[in-house]
């Protein structure tokens, strides 16, 4: 079962960032699904880590769009981007280490994370390129 469904409504009417944006929802299905299914840290490890890779490549995206455009709200995006990044990279090591175990909990932050960032944030943004 998908915890991250994908409609319409998400689009921000940018080819390459909506495509992004699908691909990151399949990303974190995909997650949630291994660890639903209990698969070990062969399977987890990498699923993640092939996340976080893409979503950093995403957030690569969208700031190289900002500073193009001189967008007024890029510190504040940004700042929202790395405070993921960081998570991210806690958890991961977290993980790896031994520290703390992948559930759900974090398939299901995910989800409701991308949701509220293509929302509030990733909306405005491409607003702006329109506008401009
Ligand atoms: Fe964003």
């Amino acid at each position: 079962m998908p915890i991250a469904i994908w409609n319409d409504n998400y689009k921000t009417g940018h080819a390459v960032v909506d495509r992004q944006h699908q691909e990151l929802f399949q990303m974190v299905n995909q997650l949630h699904d291994s660890i639903v299914a209990g698969k070990g840290k062969d399977v987890l490890q990498p699923t993640l880590e092939k996340l976080a890779r893409y979503t950093i490549q995403h957030f690569g995206t969208e700031e190289a769009l900002m500073m193009q455009t001189h967008y007024p709200l890029l510190a504040v995006h940004r700042q929202k981007h790395q405070a993921l990044a960081q998570k991210a990279k806690e958890i991961i090591e977290g993980y790896k280490s031994g520290k703390n175990v992948l559930t759900i909990t974090l398939s299901q932050f995910l989800a409701d994370w991308l949701s509220h960032h293509i929302n509030e944030d990733d909306k405005a943004l491409i607003d702006y390129l329109h506008r401009r």
